[in-house]
């Protein structure tokens, strides 16, 4: 439905001497992509991940920003610093920041609205853990989160924002959710989506899945009609393992 993205996110990974040559084997392993290739980078390899995508199909998004434009806060990256590298994407809210880092819904939706003002392409995450999905609340759960990170956004805006569905409990577990375990929530989140703004609208957010999404699952997960993307975490660390997943979204 949305624009086809496939993005990785390297988290705490590799090292920014590293990181020319390792897009520049992106490049080569992903030519003739049929959809967007976003390489999401540590702050420190961005301006190098910039300097090798430069005049190339991949994109370059960071991993978080603040939401503040500038000021005392020890340690933060504004979507400025960013513009001015020349990043165009933006992960926001991921599961691992929510945990470990006290990102809220609150700051999700702040940081969205400054990507968004800034021109970055933001990457909403969301997604539930375990325990909610057993105790049967995944789409209340993650319907909140939804409303919460779109809060005061209008619909032009939003269009804009990619939304990764990520369950928790399939982050870097090797447990993928079931091609059609992630359809389901991917289809709840359109239909959210077009409560909040409206049917049309909707069809036109690209929503990505993520969670072990590999080689061998990604084929099943992207021919789902609701599913337009992967957001890959351990598979996009490597560009032969990066590659199949890009060439089986078109
Ligand atoms: P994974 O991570 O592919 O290693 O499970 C996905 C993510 O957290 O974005």
């Amino acid at each position: 439905m949305g624009k086809y993205i496939i993005a990785g996110n390297w988290k705490m990974n590799k090292l920014p001497s590293e990181t020319y040559d390792y897009i520049k084997e992106v490049e080569k392993a992903t030519m003739g992509a049929e959809c967007e290739v976003v390489c999401c980078t540590p702050y420190v390899c961005l301006s190098e991940a910039v300097r090798a995508a430069k005049g190339t199909h991949i994109k370059i998004g960071a991993e978080n920003l603040h939401f503040k434009d500038s000021g005392a806060y020890t340690g933060e990256v504004s979507a400025d610093m960013l513009c001015d590298l020349g990043v165009d994407y933006v992960i926001i809210g991921h599961s691992e920041r929510r945990e470990y880092f006290a990102e809220t819904d609150e700051t999700v939706n702040a940081k969205t609205i400054k990507a968004l003002e800034k021109g970055l392409i933001p990457i909403v995450c969301v997604g539930e853990s375990l325990e909610q999905r057993q105790a049967g609340i995944t789409m209340d759960f993650i319907a909140i989160q939804i409303k919460k990170a779109f809060a005061g956004i209008s619909a032009e805006d939003a269009k804009k924002v990619v939304i990764a569905y990520e369950p928790i409990w399939a982050i870097g577990t090797g447990k993928t959710a079931t091609a059609d375990q992630a359809e389901e929530v991917c289809k709840g989140i359109r239909e959210i989506l077009a409560g909040l703004y409206c049917e049309k609208c909707a069809k036109e957010f690209t929503i990505q899945y993520g969670g072990s999404m590999n080689d061998q699952n990604a084929a099943e997960l992207l021919a789902k009609p609701n599913i337009d993307g992967g957001l890959i975490g351990g598979a996009s660390l490597v560009a032969a393992k990066f590659a199949p997943i890009v060439a089986a979204a078109k």
